[in-house]
């Protein structure tokens, strides 16, 4: 049975994943506002398969920033900070990092804050293990291949009972990505399995994440 999540009567400090550091690729911003119609947006957002074409970094820079970005963060008595991004999250916790695979590519982590690229080194197998593990569920083609990455501890240094908070958390970040896809006119595509263990597997000592979630995108 599922057990109501509770804060803390004392925080738990955690000691957030230290991302290995890697060969880092600047986005852009997107600083134009994007003018649309919300009611017909939320009307024609459909799940879209269609991944023939590669998307430029101009448009997954757009992507990530209006879908994912750090606004700001603070200090919190549990160890990482508490952040402030596009989407909420249970306590301001943030437990689900982003990754990206292009097909030929390696694994690279959102930066949120940066809002900038990482490739990280050693992934190259397992990214390709995703592309073919997401490829028997949709044609991915060109598709660039989205990973979401849990890291259970931020969000239990807060609550106890913490787990379904942090499911809930990786659904409201595909959510997100679904809308601004579909904003950006741009193809998107939630996938079933989880990213186990592709997405973890070249970390060392990566027994803190959880593979929480697989996503296809692409130019519609
Ligand atoms: C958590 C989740 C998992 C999904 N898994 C798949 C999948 O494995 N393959 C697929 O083609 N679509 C998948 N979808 C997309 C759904 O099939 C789609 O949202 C549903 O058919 C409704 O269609 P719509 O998004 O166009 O409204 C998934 C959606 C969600 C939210």
């Amino acid at each position: 049975m599922v057990v109501d999540p509770k804060p803390r009567a004392h925080p738990a400090k955690y000691r957030p994943f230290d991302w290995p550091s890697g060969l880092k690729l600047q986005l852009e911003p997107r600083d134009q506002p994007l003018k649309l119609d919300l009611c017909a947006l939320l009307e024609q957002r459909q799940t879209r398969r269609t991944f023939s074409n590669k998307l430029e970094n101009v448009a997954l820079g757009e992507f990530l920033w209006l879908a994912c970005r750090n606004r700001s963060s603070r200090a919190s008595p549990f160890g990482p900070n508490q952040e402030s991004r596009v989407y909420p999250s249970a306590g301001a916790m943030h437990p689900i990092h982003v990754l990206l695979a292009r097909r030929g590519s390696p694994w690279m982590r959102y930066d949120p804050i940066e809002h900038a690229l990482v490739d990280l080194a050693g992934s190259m197998e397992s990214a390709a293990a995703s592309r073919d593990a997401a490829g028997s569920l949709i044609d991915l083609g060109q598709g660039t291949l989205i990973g979401l990455v849990a890291e259970f501890g931020k969000t239990a240094a807060k609550y106890e009972n913490h787990e379904t908070l942090v499911w809930r958390d990786a659904g409201v970040a595909l959510g997100y990505m679904s809308i601004v896809a579909e904003a950006l006119g741009l193809a998107f595509c939630p996938l079933g399995i989880t990213g186990q263990p592709y997405l973890t597997d070249y970390l060392s000592d990566a027994t803190r994440l959880q593979a929480a979630g697989l996503a296809a995108l692409g130019p519609a």
